[in-house]
């Protein structure tokens, strides 16, 4: 056994945690990522399953490994992530040919779950929900090249919002201590890393062990990080509404590596809807909260996820999420039909609005929200941002890629060995995916957005 191979479905979350497979299964077993299936020795699925289309997806993908396996009965499939977690062992009874099967908790054990599978010759299943250990058992992170990273500071999920899938395939939420994320971030950015962006389900819950008395929150855990040489931006995502409190918002004032961007999803503009989705928020608090945090960061992009046809929701309902998208202003935001999951409350309610009124509803509110991110795109045109410099762009190897501090990727011509450095970049066009650039000088600048 020498390759690897793993393809990852869902959230950022389930991008670090192949990482870490990697990690885990380089350390243990030698074993070396390759980007080609056909080269694998063990294959690894991690799948989402939070909505219908994701989670099928899962059995179509597996369906193409089999015949692999038909041809090397040798070759190892793995399925992780939060549909193993959610299927277990009934995972094998439609895909039996899949020899393991772990959770977001337990990917930590796949050494000994590989073995014990190669010596008993059997399929191995174990999708507990061992919170405290994942962590405290995964390798220091070897050495990477690229100027961001994730670091998953957050786990699980206690809100359940009725229509969601998360609080039962992640477990319940877990907070990890600051002084491993602090090690972890030092790391990272030895290894070259400028810009870290802190991962959670519900990452401003975020409440951990400070290693010394008692305990702080993500406001503590970023003014932390802020004072690690050499990092220049840090993100988090992704943030529940009504845990974004005072200190946080502070936070935003004080800190000046934290990029003037927030991802806060607010699901629905309708107080009637937020109710039946047990979102724990109203309209109002939802606004006084981003006025609050404008004023603390003028300028601050301010992202969401939506979702169209949950079951009751009205003409008038929507039209109200449509208000508050003009209210608000919204950046870049993720939309999608309400899709019905396994052991979630909202199964109990009849999943009224017709398919079709839920296709109207999401092209209408993707059309507003995609004139919006234009409109912020066009704004930049002739201003100077602070660009973190990512690498080759991957339409055009000659060009470089960078990142704006509102998370825009920006193309332009430049050297190679400026990726990692965060420069002065004059906006000179915005195109409908990206921005194009020119770099002023080659000088650190400010992140502050001149929108
Ligand atoms: N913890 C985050 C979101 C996690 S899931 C939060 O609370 O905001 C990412 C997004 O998927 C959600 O914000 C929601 O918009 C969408 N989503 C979750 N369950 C869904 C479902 N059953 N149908 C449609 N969209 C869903
Ligand atoms: Fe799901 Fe709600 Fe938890 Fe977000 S806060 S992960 S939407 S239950
Ligand atoms: Fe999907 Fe699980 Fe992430 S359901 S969105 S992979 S937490």
């Amino acid at each position: 056994m020498q390759n690897l191979y793993i393809k990852t479905y869902g959230c950022q979350m389930n991008e670090y945690d192949s990482e870490r497979m990697a990690d885990v299964l380089a350390v243990s077993h030698g074993l070396h990522l390759v980007d080609d299936p056909v080269l694998a020795d063990v294959l690894l699925l991690n799948t989402c399953s939070i909505r219908e289309k994701a989670a099928d997806k899962v059995f179509t993908q597996l369906g193409f490994w089999r015949s692999f396996k038909e041809r090397r009965p040798e070759l190892v499939i793995g399925v992780g992530g939060c549909v193993a977690s959610q299927e277990g062992e009934r995972l094998r009874r439609r895909a039996p040919y899949v020899d393991l099967v772990f959770g977001p908790q337990t990917l930590h054990r796949l050494p000994d779950l590989l073995d014990a599978c190669l010596a008993e010759r059997r399929p191995q299943v174990d999708v507990a929900f061992p919170m405290l250990e994942k962590f405290d058992h995964l390798p220091q992170r070897p050495g990477r090249d690229g100027a961001t990273a994730f670091v998953t500071i957050q786990e699980g999920c206690d809100k359940f919002c009725t229509f969601c899938v998360v609080p039962h395939t992640r477990g319940r939420e877990y907070s990890r201590p600051m002084p491993d994320i602090l090690r972890e971030t030092r790391t990272l950015v030895d290894q070259g890393v400028r810009e870290i962006t802190l991962l959670g389900q519900n990452v401003n819950a975020y409440r951990g062990a400070t290693g010394l008395v008692g305990e702080g929150g993500l406001a503590d855990l970023l003014a932390r990080l802020a004072r690690i040489p050499g990092l220049l931006r840090l993100r988090y995502t992704t943030s529940h509404p009504s845990n974004l409190d005072d200190e946080l918002i502070a936070a935003h004032a004080n800190i000046e590596i934290l990029a003037p961007h927030l991802h806060l999803p607010v699901q629905s503009g309708s107080d009637r809807i937020l109710r039946r989705m047990h979102r724990k928020h109203t309209v109002e608090q939802y606004l006084d909260k981003i006025e609050r945090l404008r004023v603390a960061r003028p300028g601050i992009q301010i992202s969401s996820d939506f979702i169209v046809g949950f079951p009751g929701e009205t003409d008038a309902d929507f039209a109200a999420t449509m208000e508050l998208i003009d209210a608000v202003r919204f950046d870049q935001s993720f939309s999608f039909k309400y899709s019905q999951r396994p052991n979630t409350p909202a199964l109990k309610l009849k999943d009224s609005v017709p398919e079709a009124v839920k296709d109207a509803r999401l092209a209408v509110l993707q059309g507003r929200i995609n004139g919006l991110a234009q409109g912020y795109a066009q704004a930049l045109v002739g201003t100077r941002q602070a660009v973190l410099m990512t690498g080759p762009s991957r339409r055009d190897p000659q060009q470089l890629t960078g990142k704006t501090a509102c998370n825009r990727s920006v193309n332009m011509a430049g050297s190679m060995d400026w990726v990692g450095q965060m420069l002065d970049v004059e906006i000179t066009a915005a195109l409908p995916n990206s921005l194009r650039g020119r770099v002023v000088h080659a000088a650190p600048a400010s992140q502050r957005l001149a929108v």
